[in-house]
């Protein structure tokens, strides 16, 4: 299972996330009392790096001028990645004329502050300017290798992890419709990483997508590819599990399913983790995937999908770790404490085996972006 993977791909910087020499002595004190521990931090950043990953939130250019977002992101977070600005409508609105403003003034505000930057996303379905969504055949093939090219070369060095394609399968582990796949048939996202991975080596390359929150038939049909790029030697380095989950999302297989993967020779990463909900509900499924990240130690980190409940993308359903006034939520000390090293139990949570993943009807039906 692990054969490819372990030829491995020698020009890329692999992030092994060291053990917490810590978590041994906190698990053994049982619940930790992050206030008093000499070993605690007290900010979900440095309590990542006590394991030597990243906590990330998904940024708005926009959004930097104003203070309480700049002066919490600068002081809880170590990655950031483009909400929107590193899109392909955002990026290429019009055919070979880039536009990198918004996702240049993340990048510099990154490394002002000594974050990494993950890069979401080179090839979608959704968010596609107009005038790529008329092409066909080998027009758009060109069109997506150009892209490719002009995205991550132009930010080539300078991030930390790539999601390549996204969101490219269905919910019954077969090719999603798009664009994509019917224009250029199965081998498009093999063609887009190997793309990507001649534009920028030094990123890592991802595949992400939602609900693949457990072992389903989703998640078995991207473990299939991964497991076939791995063997053929098509330059796969991490997979993304955006993590838009309620309060009553099931997690009773969601480390096992990191794992998994994990062991076929990739990182996993927790993309666009976002959870509807209050209280206690939404902090113990924050808890959950915090501890299985932190379970799995090709889990590199974890990225929130917004820092405040005032710009969430879910609009009313509050789920993010700082409510709409940037005040701390329970989520948010469930995420610390977790992160501390104070829990030892897993992740399993019970509850409804449906519905694992959020994404609004709009969204599914359309397969377009929401905004
Ligand atoms: C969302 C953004 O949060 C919104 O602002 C935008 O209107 C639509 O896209 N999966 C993804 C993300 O990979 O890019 C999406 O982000 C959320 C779902």
């Amino acid at each position: 299972m692990t054969r490819a993977a372990e030829q491995g791909h020698p020009r890329r910087r692999i992030r092994t996330a060291v053990a917490a020499l810590t978590s041994a002595a906190l698990a053994a004190t049982g619940m930790l009392a992050f206030a008093g521990s000499a070993h605690a931090a007290d900010t979900l950043r440095g309590a990542a790096e006590q394991s030597g990953r990243y906590y990330g939130a998904a940024i708005g250019p926009q959004l930097l001028g104003e203070a309480d977002y700049t002066s919490t992101l600068n002081a809880e977070f170590n990655s950031v990645v483009a909400e929107n600005a590193m899109k392909w409508d955002a990026t290429e609105p019009n055919r070979g004329q880039f536009t990198f403003g918004g996702g240049d003034q993340i990048v510099a505000h990154a490394q002002s502050q000594g974050m990494e930057v993950r890069g979401h996303t080179l090839v979608w379905h959704a968010q596609q300017p107009g005038w790529v969504q008329g092409l066909g055949g080998d027009d758009l093939r060109r069109a997506m290798l150009d892209h490719i090219d002009g995205v991550a070369g132009h930010y080539a060095g300078q991030i930390s992890s790539w999601d390549v394609v996204n969101e490219a399968f269905e919910w019954d582990g077969s090719r999603r419709q798009s664009n994509l796949q019917q224009q250029l048939g199965d081998g498009w996202i093999e063609e887009a990483f190997r793309a990507a991975d001649a534009a920028d080596p030094a990123a890592k390359l991802c595949y992400n997508d939602f609900s693949t929150d457990g072992i389903n038939a989703k998640s078995d049909g991207i473990y299939r590819m991964v497991e076939d790029f791995l063997a053929r030697g098509v330059p796969i380095d991490c997979v993304g599990f955006q993590s838009h989950l309620g309060q009553d999302s099931d997690l009773s297989t969601y480390q096992q399913n990191l794992q998994r993967f994990a062991d076929l020779g990739v990182d996993v990463e927790i993309t666009e983790l976002d959870v509807g909900g209050s209280g206690a509900a939404q902090a113990n499924v924050y808890r959950g995937v915090t501890e299985a990240c932190l379970a799995v130690s090709r889990c590199t980190g974890i990225t929130v999908w917004g820092i405040t409940d005032k710009y969430s993308w879910r609009g009313d359903e509050s789920p993010l770790l700082f409510d709409a006034n940037y005040q701390k939520k329970e989520a948010y000390y469930a995420v610390l404490e977790a992160l501390n090293g104070a829990a030892a139990e897993g992740p399993g949570q019970d509850g409804d085996l449906s519905a694992t993943s959020y994404h609004p009807a709009s969204w599914r039906e359309s397969g377009q972006a929401v905004s």
